[in-house]
This record gives structure tokens, C-alpha cells and sequence, in this order.
């Protein structure tokens, strides 16, 4: 049996676009609701309990839209505040869990390393995953504030001096720890994965975007409620949709259509 309703996407802005592009790859006929909290970004440099309040209310916001099950696409909410999904009356997907299964069947030497916020990083959400799975890995983590304005400003290309620069001073502590398995654990990285790759050499990049992906994809199939007929894309942010639309697009890795994006007033809800 067929589930029409749309899956509800989450992140603090226009980070978990990223995530969104690789379940439209996988899923190009699941309806999708984006909401974005462009007004309240970022969150990763945030204390626990505020971005625990943000989570609850973009939950409350995507259920308010009827969605047949909810993508916290931003690293730091998927770190820190998971928990606010308990209780959901809809399946929930995290940036976590997956990407640390992938990360331990990809490493060889059992050294992964880890770049998120300062609140992923914290956190140690990837380490608590991955023990999990295979306590004698052992994982270091890195935060990278410098990179989320890189991408936003469109700042990704390795040839590029000042984007070099930047990753291998935030990559240095990771390849002398020995790390052949780098989690891109925040919605902007997979955009600097090309500079990481050549900064980095030859090491495993694990997109949390693509993992959770197939996981909603087979989570579908198995408990049928796929959509084989739908298709459509909805955006809501809480800032202006002028704002949204310029970075949007390096995000998504294509031009957005400006009638799709509504801005919303999220404590009217
Ligand atoms: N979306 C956030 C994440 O993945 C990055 C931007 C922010 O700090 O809010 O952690």
C-alpha cells in the first residue's frame, strides 16, 4: 500500500539542501517538505537546550504539514537533540547512526575521523555510534567553523588558496592521527569534498547525506509506504525567501524554483 504523504526534511538553514539533493537522486518520486530555519542559523555553535527547543518546534512545524515520516538533516540536531523525536508518530531519520555504520565497514586500520560543529563535535555522537557498532575503533573529531561560510559563499574549489589552507589546517590533527575514514558529519561538507579528497590523499569520505538516503529508501520499500507517483518539492524557511534562494542553489546543485519557497513564522504554529 502506497503512502502519498511527503517525507518532512529539517536542518537550522540551507545545510540540509545537501541531504535533500542525494534523497531526490534515490527517491525522484517521494513528495518531499523542506523546511529550513534560515532565521535562526546557525545552530552549531548553539547550547544543547536551544537547539533541543529548535528541534521540537521544526518537528512540530513538519507535522503540522502531515509528513509520513521526518529527516533531521542537520548534523548538529542530529548530535545533540535526536532525542526530541521520541514520541514522533511518524519514523525518524538521523545523520548519525547510518554514517557511522558505513564508516566502520569502510575503515581498514579502524582510525575514523570525525568533522562537525562545535556542538557535533562535543558531542561525541559519532564516537558513542561507532563504538557501538565496533567498540575497537577509535574515532577523533574535528569542528570546522570556517567551512559552512566557505560553501555559503560559494568558496569550494581545492585551487582555490584560501579554501586549501583552511581544510588542511582543520584535516592536519586527522591524517597524523591516522584516520583512512573521514565522516563529513555536517550538511555543508559533502560540498568540500573535492578539496578534502586532495588535502587528504586517500582516505575514505563517508556522506551522511547518501547513507541515510538508501536507508529511507529501503525503509519505504519494506514497509510500504513509497510514493510511486509523486515527485513534488516544497520549501519553507523562516527568513526571507530572497535570503534562501542565492545559497540554495550551490546546495542543491541546481537553481530552485522561487514559487516553491514560503516563508513561514514558525512560532505561529
Ligand atoms: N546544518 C548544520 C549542521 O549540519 C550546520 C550549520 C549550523 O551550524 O546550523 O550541523
Amino acid at each position: 500500500m502506497a503512502d502519498s504523504r511527503a517525507i518532512g526534511i529539517f536542518d537550522s538553514g540551507l545545510g540540509g539542501l545537501s541531504v535533500a539533493r542525494e534523497i531526490m537522486k534515490v527517491l525522484p518520486h517521494e513528495d518531499l517538505i523542506y523546511f529550513g530555519d534560515t532565521g535562526r542559523v546557525p545552530y552549531g555553535n548553539k547550547g544543547v537546550d536551544v537547539i533541543r527547543k529548535y528541534a521540537l518546534e521544526d518537528e512540530r512545524f513538519l507535522l503540522s504539514k502531515d509528513v509520513k515520516m521526518i529527516v533531521a538533516a542537520c548534523g548538529t540536531v542530529s548530535s545533540v537533540a535526536a532525542n526530541t523525536a521520541d514520541g514522533l508518530p511518524v519514523p525518524f531519520f538521523e545523520m548519525i547512526t547510518h554514517a557511522a555504520r558505513e564508516a566502520v565497514s569502510s575503515t581498514k586500520n579502524r582510525k575514523i575521523g570525525v568533522l562537525g560543529t562545535a556542538a557535533t563535535v562535543a558531542s561525541a555522537s559519532h564516537k558513542a555510534a561507532i563504538e557501538k557498532i565496533d567498540p575497537s575503533c577509535s574515532v577523533l573529531a574535528q569542528s570546522c567553523p570556517l567551512f559552512v561560510p566557505l560553501v555559503e559563499e560559494g568558496w569550494c574549489s581545492p585551487n582555490d588558496t584560501v579554501v586549501y589552507e583552511t581544510v588542511k589546517r582543520y584535516l592536519d590533527p586527522l591524517l597524523q592521527f591516522g584516520a583512512d575514514t573521514l565522516i563529513l558529519g555536517c550538511t555543508h561538507y559533502p560540498l568540500l569534498e573535492d578539496a578534502i579528497r586532495t588535502v587528504a590523499g586517500d582516505v575514505t569520505l563517508i556522506n551522511p547525506g547518501i547513507a541515510v538516503a538508501n536507508a529511507i529508501k529501503e525503509h519505504l520499500i519494506h514497509t510500504n509506504i513509497d510514493n510511486p507517483s509523486g515527485g513534488s518539492h516544497q520549501f519553507y524557511v523562516t527568513d526571507t525567501p530572497q535570503s534562501f534562494q542565492k545559497t540554495a542553489s550551490i546546495l542543491l546543485g541546481e537553481a530552485l524554483d522561487e514559487t516553491k519557497v514560503q516563508q513561514v513564522e514558525i512560532s505561529a504554529i
